[in-house]
């Protein structure tokens, strides 16, 4: 599989030399945490075929089964303060729309903060992850980890998320090449890389034109608490501006809420 991710890349490609590729893993972000506090360098990026740990966000797990997926971390060491970070989740949602635009001619949507959509149904979540060093409290590292659905059929989802998921063969009925995906999505992460400082507004906008929860009508959950209201902006970090029910306007960071439709998941 590496071989083949390294042959859709370009000679010389600045990340190729530091591509690892897992047969299987416990989570390739809690790999690339371990990698990273050994001291590997930033554009390290780690594949793995399967997941035995997948996580997610809020605790959640990742559906990672073999042969079906694309599971990838990156290391990035953008040795800035967290606050220039902010957007990096929003980044990450559309260099990988990019990534799936480019190999497969459909581009998903993006369920706020870090799902790719394909109408009602998940298609991949982004996982980011930042360690601070305590001597400076600049970034030492920031992983980005995401997993894409590519080949399953809804038999192969678990019962409980046949109804919310699909996969790129469900939704574009072709037989997508996972190493060729694969290597489109290093590509783009390589840009975001570069590109992540300078061109925050630029990328924002973009976001906001893939995020298919504006204007929806949503539930922000916060622990036991569920309020309905309106998703009506973001903001310029990502956060996203509502107005509730009971006529507050509020912006809701990630970190702390999980937003959903008011009729199913997105
Ligand atoms: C979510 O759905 O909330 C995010 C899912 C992120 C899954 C990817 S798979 C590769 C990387 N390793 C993990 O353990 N998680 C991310």
């Amino acid at each position: 599989m590496k071989a083949q991710i390294l042959s859709h890349l370009p000679q010389g490609f600045p990340w190729g030399r530091t591509i690892q590729f897992y047969d299987c893993v416990d989570s390739t972000n809690r790999r690339a945490r371990e990698l990273a506090a050994a001291g590997a360098p930033g554009g390290t990026v780690l594949i793995a075929d399967r997941q035995t740990a997948g996580r997610g966000r809020l605790g959640r797990t990742f559906q990672s089964p073999p042969g079906k997926g694309i599971y990838l971390s990156v290391i990035l060491r953008p040795n800035c303060p967290p606050q220039d970070l902010m957007h990096l989740t929003c980044a990450a949602a559309v260099a990988m729309c990019d990534a799936v635009e480019a190999v497969s001619g459909f581009r998903p949507g993006v369920k706020w903060i870090n799902d790719l959509v394909a109408g009602k149904r998940k298609l991949a979540g982004i996982l980011t992850e930042l360690t601070l060093s305590p001597k400076t409290g600049l970034v030492d590292c920031a992983i980005v980890g995401i997993g894409i659905n590519v080949c399953q059929q809804p038999e192969d989802f678990s019962p409980e998320l046949r109804d919310t998921a699909c996969s790129l063969a469900m939704v574009t009925g072709k037989t997508l090449s996972r190493p060729a995906l694969c290597a489109a999505m290093i590509q783009s992460l390589h840009r975001m890389d570069t590109a992540l400082r300078k061109e925050k507004q630029e990328t924002m906008a973009r976001y906001r034109g893939d995020c298919v929860t504006l204007g929806c009508r949503i539930s922000v959950i916060r622990g036991d608490t569920l309020r309905r209201g309106q998703a009506l902006d973001l903001d310029a970090d990502g956060g996203l501006v509502v107005r509730f029910d009971d006529g507050q306007t509020e912006t809701v960071s990630s970190g702390e809420v999980s937003v959903r439709g008011m009729y199913g998941y997105v």
